[in-house]
């Protein structure tokens, strides 16, 4: 809690830890108000270290006793830590404290769920348990017994020793107690196993409360496709007799590679078709692809210091998406990817919330897992297996596993392991990871007697702490198309390394249509006049999906900007355009669906800002009505068509195949909604045998108002179900018209469902109100009056997750003098809250700037 002043942590004061852990023995006697956690660990002086105090990480802790080598000691006990006299030499350190999981709402270090003990360690938890020197550079093999009366006892690692009322835990690979976990409680198993590459039998377990048993299989599935995957295109494979996955309710994040031990929010784990969509089950898929991964890019090798998070985030982010394009399909998962960058990464580095990929300082680290360092810095290692080719990177990858294996690593350890591949000089590319901002990138071109040339020119704008910019290396993949259409230039990546720099293509018959950042080969802002005709042009022959998709979203942009800015009407070349898109049945129903999507209002109300022009929530909301009501009008003959084409007579399988034509449909159904009033939606609604069919039904039926009955049918169907249940709480708010918005969401606040207490549900109803653009930021500032409400009420119990909902403030300074007034006003109450959490305080004071 915030009494002093806020402690800055800078990455250049970093210095070792004064001592080396050979090994922690860890007792757990569990007890709801009163667990014991009884440790012994030999320390031996670190001879690369300075001389330092003998300090332990620790908070919340009731020091029971303390000695050293057998002798009681009485340590200098502080709020964050306690501090010893110790001997010179190397000493065993036991140490008996007490907690109370019971009593822990933070949902960070031991807490309870639904009855069930489990820890979330990750990034600074571990000290919520016992003194330990908590920092991910000081690695030690963990040996646990956890004594309880409870018929599931797990923690990382083999079993060694299981009995009535106890279990052992042994995990031979030295780890930071960052991964350390333990789980405790009346769960059940959905067993498997899986084969190593080299003949090793896994046993594997997903853990979940009784009655959920029959979310598993999925999950499962996707485990052993993720250990697969990993061994034949990393060649890595699993270290442990046994990889157990448990399932909680009460998780402030999606997931936990914890080592042998993953946690999930079990929002991220359990699926079934009847209560699970599409969506869901491809998510889930990456979450347990992601968290399996880090089993290398994490745990073999983790990070020295937490500014390295991106060393385990960004590389483990770049291969869950190499999986899921792997198994599904490429282009789609990539157009999904740059669309979720686009929404999500963008406006934080263009916000107050601006930092690189690699932070230099923080106050509270849980506020830099952000889409900045998992996502861009996903984004960077694209660009680097861009820059270097696949099969340097291959060889990158193998030097780094080789050579770091066992080590908690850096960002130049990464660079360096290219360049020792590669002979190439990164110490340019490095800016990736320095330099906040995106950068954007202006194209002009010339033409002249056969000859091309683009002429690039880079700038990236301030961002907190960093007024100047340097050049940063640019992959520019680039096609040159035919005035026929044909492909005359495939596909080549330029290297911008300039500010300002040229490129040339000689010999060419025509003037060509170039087709820029192809497959989005850099995050960046492209800037680039060209004509509608061009765009429809690429829409129409781009060989490239992401620049076809993204052809169509630029006359998006322009069309709704018109209609907002001018009152135009819509741009009706770009919808003849898309419609011979829709109409091209050899096209993935999946990217047809894609194409249908259009610039979301959040979009718009940045493209509105960049260009000069202060958003209107209520303007683009309505240029979106407007837009989408005469898409349906001007397609109403094609949409039966392309709803048989969405249409699935098989058994339900959340297979690529499948999930793309139901995304068909669901976007189909959406324009059908306008011209039929909610028929089909109702239809759709009554005879849904899953949950994908079920849901977009219900959000058409909400989006025009006819949902009363629909929703009472649907709580009485799911009310036992508290994942579907989520689902209901957030449609409700996030699908209706803007003027419901706060009403609906102040309601539902008072339903006696409604357990705040639950980051999942929390976030159903406040998370869904701020990402209703138009009714976040009525004018009267009711919704933002109403999340401040109640960031306020969670803030004492959950500090972590209040934080990570600020961010809904993050773009304020796009809007109206009005609403800009009204946020700040909002924004004050929260940071002059009594006893404001050090994690909302940072993100308060950013945010206001
Ligand atoms: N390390 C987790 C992941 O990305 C995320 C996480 C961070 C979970 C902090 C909990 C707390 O997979
Ligand atoms: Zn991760």
């Amino acid at each position: 809690m915030k009494d002093a002043a806020p402690v800055t942590i800078h990455l250049k004061d970093y210095t070792p830890f004064g001592w080396q852990l050979s090994d922690v023995h860890l007792t757990f006697h569990l007890a709801p108000r009163s667990t014991r956690v009884v440790s012994k660990i030999h320390f031996t002086p670190n001879p690369e270290a300075p001389a330092q105090d003998f300090f332990l990480h620790g908070e919340q802790l009731t020091l029971i006793r303390a000695a050293i080598d057998g002798v009681d000691v009485t340590p200098e006990v502080t709020e964050d830590g306690l501090r010893c006299a110790v001997p010179d030499g190397p000493f065993l350190w036991e140490c008996e404290v007490e907690i109370a999981p019971a009593d822990n709402t933070a949902l960070e270090g031991l807490y309870m769920s639904s009855g069930m003990y489990c820890t979330q360690c990750e990034a600074e938890g571990f000290r919520k348990i016992t003194y330990f020197p908590d920092r991910p550079d000081v690695m030690s093999v963990f040996t646990v017994r956890v004594e309880g009366d409870l018929p599931v006892l797990l923690s990382n690692g083999n079993s060694v020793q299981r009995g009535d009322g106890f279990a052992e835990w042994h995990d031979p690979w030295p780890k930071p107690a960052y991964l350390f976990a333990l789980v405790a409680g009346d769960l059940v198993n959905h067993p498997d196993s899986f084969t190593t590459m080299n003949g090793r039998k896994v046993k594997l377990n997903i853990w979940v409360r009784p009655g959920d048993e029959g979310k598993c299989a999925f999950g499962m599935e996707a485990l052993k496709k993720s250990m697969r995957w990993d061994e034949e295109v990393y060649g890595r494979e699993y270290d442990l007799e046994v990889f157990n996955i448990v399932a909680v309710d009460d998780f402030n994040m999606g997931a936990m590679e914890n080592k042998g031990l993953n946690i999930f929010n079990s929002s991220c784990v359990l699926a079934s078709p009847e209560t699970s969509t599409d969506d869901n089950f491809e998510r889930i898929e990456s979450i347990i692809a992601h968290e399996y991964f880090h089993n290398w890019t994490g745990n073999r090798i983790t990070c020295r210091d937490w500014f390295q998070l991106c060393l385990k985030e960004g590389l483990t982010v770049f291969r869950d998406q190499q999986f899921t394009k792997d198994i599904r399909s490429a282009p789609v998962k990539r157009i999904d990817d740059v669309a979720s960058l686009r929404g999500r990464q963008f406006p934080e580095d263009q916000g107050p919330l601006a930092h690189p990929v690699r932070p230099e300082s923080f106050q509270e680290i849980n506020n830099f897992y952000t889409a900045t360092v998992y996502d861009k810095g996903a984004e960077v290692i694209g660009m680097l297996k861009t820059l270097v080719g696949d099969e340097a990177y291959a060889k990158a990858l193998t030097l780094y596993f080789d050579r770091h294996d066992g080590d908690a690593a850096t960002i130049e350890d990464w660079l360096k392991v290219f360049e020792d591949t590669t002979g190439r000089d990164l110490a340019q590319f490095k800016r990736w990871y320095s330099q906040a901002g995106t950068p954007r990138v202006s194209v002009t071109e010339d033409w002249a007697d056969g000859t091309y040339t683009l002429t690039f020119a880079q700038t990236t704008r301030p961002t907190p702490g960093q007024p100047e910019k340097a050049p940063q290396v640019i992959p520019m993949a680039v096609g040159l198309l035919n005035p026929n259409g044909d492909e005359v230039v495939p596909t080549r990546v330029l290297e911008i390394t300039e500010e300002t720099q040229s490129f040339r293509f000689d010999e060419l018959a025509a003037r060509p249509i170039p087709s820029i950042n192809r497959g989005f080969s850099a995050p960046v802002v492209l800037d680039r006049d060209s004509s509608s005709e061009e765009r429809a042009f690429l829409l129409a022959h781009d060989t490239d999906p992401v620049n076809r998709w993204e052809a169509s979203l630029l006359l998006g942009r322009d069309c709704l900007f018109a209609m907002i800015t001018e009152n135009a009407g819509p741009d009706v070349a770009w919808l003849d355009g898309l419609e011979r898109v829709l109409r091209d049945r050899d096209l993935d129903p999946a990217f047809r669906a894609m194409m249908m999507g259009w610039p979301s209002q959040n979009e718009m109300a940045q493209v509105l800002f960049e260009r000069g022009v202060t958003p209107d929530p209520d303007a683009i909301f309505a240029a979106q009505e407007t837009l989408t009501q005469f898409k349906a009008e001007r397609w109403a003959d094609l949409l039966p068509s392309l709803a048989a084409e969405g249409t699935v007579d098989a058994a339900y399988r959340p297979d690529a195949d499948q999930s793309g034509k139901r995304a068909l449909g669901s976007a189909v159904l959406a324009l059908t909604t306008r011209l039929d009033g909610g028929k089909a939606a109702q239809a759709q609604f009554e005879s849904a045998d899953n949950m994908t069919l079920q849901l977009s039904a219900l959000g058409q039926l909400v989006r025009v108002g006819k949902d009363q009955d629909a929703l009472a049918a649907f709580e009485a169907q799911w009310c036992k179900d508290r994942l579907v249940m989520d689902k209901w709480f957030g449609l409700q708010v996030g699908a209706t018209a803007p003027d419901n918005v706060v009403p609906r969401a102040t309601a539902l606040t008072q339903h006696a469902d409604f357990d705040w207490k639950n980051p999942n549900r929390f976030r159903a109803v406040l998370g869904a109100m701020a990402m209703n653009h138009a009714g976040f930021h009525r004018k009267d500032g009711a919704g933002y009056a109403l999340l401040t409400e109640w960031l306020i009420k969670l803030d004492d119990l959950n500090p972590q997750t209040t934080a990570r909902m600020c961010s809904a403030f993050q773009t304020w300074k796009r809007y109206d003098a009005d609403r800009q007034a009204l946020i700040r006003v909002q924004l004050e109450r929260l940071r002059d809250k009594p006893k404001l959490s050090r994690d909302t305080a940072e993100m308060v004071a950013r945010i206001l700037g």
